[in-house]
């Protein structure tokens, strides 16, 4: 019987999810379809049930529900459980519905992708304490990073991160700005750049550091304010579509207990993006 997946949040349009799934589908010739379902916040647990009902084998969740469809699954996987947030949503054999968060993990794969493993020890600045920066510390902690260090301009949300982790240290922007030689890796989760963003950088760059890694987790533009910052100054440029492309990998692998085509999907989305390469060494 054919498979169906889905992809629920508001807005919805704009997901690049369905084109990606559906494209892993008919190049694996696997019989499924993948759907963008357009679901206000009042119409969760419904809309949950539906998909019950219907017999959905899984879907994708993107803001705003990513914490407020917890109540409405069965089981959660540890880490998802950890970062109160699920992006993946598993129909088990025995029809429970299980939570996952792949975000986190999808950034570390695609940082690791790009730089390696050895870079575990590095100090790295996590820019941001949201939701996207939650899922991403946790994550790059599971993953046996030891040296995080979180900056944000509101000082309190990332202290609890830190808190949360039992590891690492809170600062804020300023704090950031005047140690940013300091630190190897830098990952910058705030909305800054994005192409329908309206604010730059939260800090200024004055003090980056020659041959660091810069990530962006923004993939729209390919290249941020701040990686193109960081690449002046000799940085490794990691940008958020590989993030994107490994939280959908990473899912469809739960689904579908295989890995689909990952590099093709980077360069194909990439050229579609108007874009270099994802990394440049
Ligand atoms: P997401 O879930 O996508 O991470 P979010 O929860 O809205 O989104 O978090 C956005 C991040 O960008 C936060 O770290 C936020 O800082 P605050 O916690 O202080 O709000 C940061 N951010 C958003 N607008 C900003 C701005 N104008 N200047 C600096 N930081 C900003």
């Amino acid at each position: 019987m054919k498979k169906w997946f889905a992809v629920i949040g508001d807005p919805i349009a704009q997901s690049k999810s369905p084109e990606m799934h559906n494209a892993w589908y008919a190049e694996m010739n696997i019989d499924a379809a993948y759907i963008p379902v357009h679901v206000k916040s009042e119409d969760l647990q419904q809309v949950v049930s539906s998909f019950q009902l219907l017999g959905t084998s899984g879907w994708n969740v993107t803001i705003p529900h990513k914490e407020t469809i917890l109540p409405f699954l069965d089981e959660l996987d540890p880490l998802a459980e950890k970062m109160g947030a699920v992006n993946t949503v598993v129909r088990t054999t025995e029809g429970k519905l299980k939570g996952y968060n792949t975000d986190g993990p999808g950034f570390v794969k695609s940082l690791e992708e790009a730089v390696g493993t050895e870079h575990r020890q590095a100090p790295l600045l996590l820019i941001g304490a949201g939701g996207a920066a939650r899922g991403i510390a946790f994550a790059l902690q599971q993953a046996g990073y030891t040296n995080i260090t979180i900056a944000n301009r509101t000082l309190e949300k990332a202290q609890a991160i830190v808190d949360e982790m039992g590891s690492g240290q809170a600062i804020t922007m300023q704090q950031a700005e005047e140690e940013l030689d300091t630190f190897k890796i830098f990952v910058q989760t705030t909305p800054a750049g994005m192409s329908t963003g309206d604010f730059a950088l939260p800090f200024s760059l004055e003090k980056f550091p020659t041959g660091a890694i810069a990530a962006d987790i923004v993939y729209n533009p390919l290249m941020t304010p701040f990686l193109l910052a960081a690449e002046k100054k000799g940085a490794t440029i990691v940008n958020g579509l590989g993030m994107f492309v490994h939280q959908g990998a990473i899912a469809y692998q739960y689904w579908l207990g295989h890995e689909p085509n990952i590099n093709g999907t980077i360069a194909r989305l990439t050229e579609q993006l108007g874009g270099k390469n994802i990394v440049n060494r």
